[in-house]
């Protein structure tokens, strides 16, 4: 068994970065921008932004969080986004995600320009995934996709078992890994709460990817020897020998499964720090597209 250290991957990326950001700003061009809006005070959701603004510390990036209040109107956000829409020195942004029940999501990610959702989540770059043209593949996916290209796992003619059908992971990596080519040309089963015999079909899986949210789900006897086990939970669970009183688990019973695998995802230190560094290349993306159009 090998681990997938979404650490060491994430690293090299992130260095690759740097150093064409490097070039970049000594041809006298700006720094990229990413900004993240934050609405409300969700701990989680703080979290993840605060290290969405580390990563673009170190690549060389500027980066701008917006902290929004949690009563803010649909209008008042519609505005927002509009700013940003039309603010030339932002390449790219992201609204973070859950946002408060008043809000309608939906508007507010139709509302964001295609060529600044560095989220991937704009319907026209979720059409464009499933065409297979060029567009930003949303955070989690395209960390995924690094990881088993970083470690060279074979995709082609292998049965993949998605666990969730969410609109951020389940169902974009299950087309990703249908597409044709690297990595791809897989057999994508998606698996759900209401699929029957979820068992035998994670047992059948060469690669499994587990994303539903829900503590140690994947258990060893679901999980054929020698498959690939990609973990993209990250879930709190109560833990009194821990400092914070809770420990951070994934969807996969690590402890009991790992050994059964041929490679594995950590969590924490597999998928999630892979989700941030791929924010960071779709705003490069992003940068880059801009310069390319005006050369
Ligand atoms: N909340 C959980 N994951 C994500 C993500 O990838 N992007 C945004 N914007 N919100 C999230």
């Amino acid at each position: 068994m090998e681990l997938l250290d979404g650490r060491k991957v994430s690293k090299a990326i992130k260095e690759g970065i740097k150093s064409e950001v490097d070039k970049y700003i000594a041809k006298g061009f700006r720094a990229p921008h990413l900004v993240a809006v934050l609405v409300g005070d969700d701990p989680a959701s703080k979290f993840y932004v605060k290290s969405k603004m580390k990563s673009c510390e170190q690549v060389g990036f500027k980066s701008t969080n917006m902290s929004i209040d949690k009563s803010v109107s649909q209008g008042e956000l519609l505005e927002i986004v509009e700013n940003l829409n039309n603010n030339d020195d932002v390449d790219g942004y992201i609204v973070q995600l859950p946002l408060p029940k008043h809000l309608d999501v939906n508007k507010i990610l139709e509302a964001i320009s295609p060529e600044k959702d560095v989220d991937g989540f704009h319907p026209v770059n979720m059409g464009k995934l499933i065409l297979g043209l060029d567009t930003f593949v949303p955070a989690t996916p395209l960390g995924i996709l690094e990881i088993i290209k970083s470690y060279d796992i074979q995709t082609s003619g292998k049965d993949v078992v998605v666990v969730g059908r969410s609109n951020i992971v389940g169902k974009p990596i299950s087309i990703c890994l249908s597409q044709k080519g690297y990595p791809g040309d897989s057999t994508v089963t998606i698996v759900h709460s209401r699929t029957d015999n979820i068992e035998e079909k994670l047992k059948s899986a060469d690669i499994i990817i587990a994303a539903i949210g829900q503590p140690k789900f994947v258990k060893e006897h679901m999980v054929k020897a020698g498959a690939v086990v990609i973990d993209v939970g990250i879930n709190r669970v109560e833990d009194q020998t821990k400092k914070s009183g809770y420990a951070l688990v994934g969807d996969v019973d690590f402890e009991n499964v790992a050994s059964k695998c041929s490679y594995i995802t950590p969590v924490p230190g597999g998928v999630g720090l892979m989700t941030v560094t791929a924010l960071i290349i779709n705003t490069l993306k992003s940068y880059k597209k801009k310069y390319e159009s005006t050369k």
